[in-house]
């Protein structure tokens, strides 16, 4: 751009079963506006087997598939929408390593880090790139022409 405003990216971020059970939800919030993003939607929701099942599809194949549907649908997420330049790469440096027992060694400062406790109870969910972003916020939240995968949420 050439009037100086950096264009803003948004990106996907979720709060696990985990992170609203520990009561970390302000702590994983102020690190957010602390890194100077913006929350720009948000949503809890409690997913059934279906939406998790779709959400994750691209890991249908792997071992450990089934837990992280049964884990997801546990209890209560709280889906948020990230706004500021570069969101989908600062969000996944600021949630740190997927395994937050090793993040808690390689990463302390990290929300996983900090947080999480090992690959599945990892606290937060980050969009792995910009397309995966688009793709994963237009899954939670509907656009005006196209339908979501998930329906008729209250937004908090
Ligand atoms: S991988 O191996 O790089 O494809 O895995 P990764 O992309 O880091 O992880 C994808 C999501 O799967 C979750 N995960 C697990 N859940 C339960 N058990 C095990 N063993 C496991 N391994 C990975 C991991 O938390 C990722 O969830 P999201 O929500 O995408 O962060």
């Amino acid at each position: 751009r050439s009037d100086g405003f950096a264009e803003k990216e948004k990106t996907l971020a979720i709060i696990k079963p985990d992170g609203l059970y520990d009561n970390c939800t302000d702590k994983i919030k102020n690190a957010i506006f602390d890194s100077g993003f913006t929350i720009v939607k948000e949503m809890l929701i409690q997913l059934d087997e279906e939406a998790a099942m779709s959400f994750y599809a691209e890991h249908s194949s792997r071992s450990f598939f089934s837990s992280l549907v049964e884990y997801m649908t546990s209890g209560p997420v709280l889906i948020m929408v990230l706004e500021k330049e570069n969101a989908v790469a600062d969000w996944r440096a600021l949630i740190g390593p997927t395994d937050a027992s090793k993040a808690k060694i390689t990463h302390p400062n990290s929300i996983r880090g900090m947080y999480g406790l090992d690959l599945q109870k990892n606290c937060v969910h980050g969009s792995d790139s910009p397309q995966s972003a688009q793709r994963e916020i237009s899954f939670f939240f509907k656009e005006k022409s196209s339908g979501s995968a998930v329906t008729e949420h209250d937004e908090l």
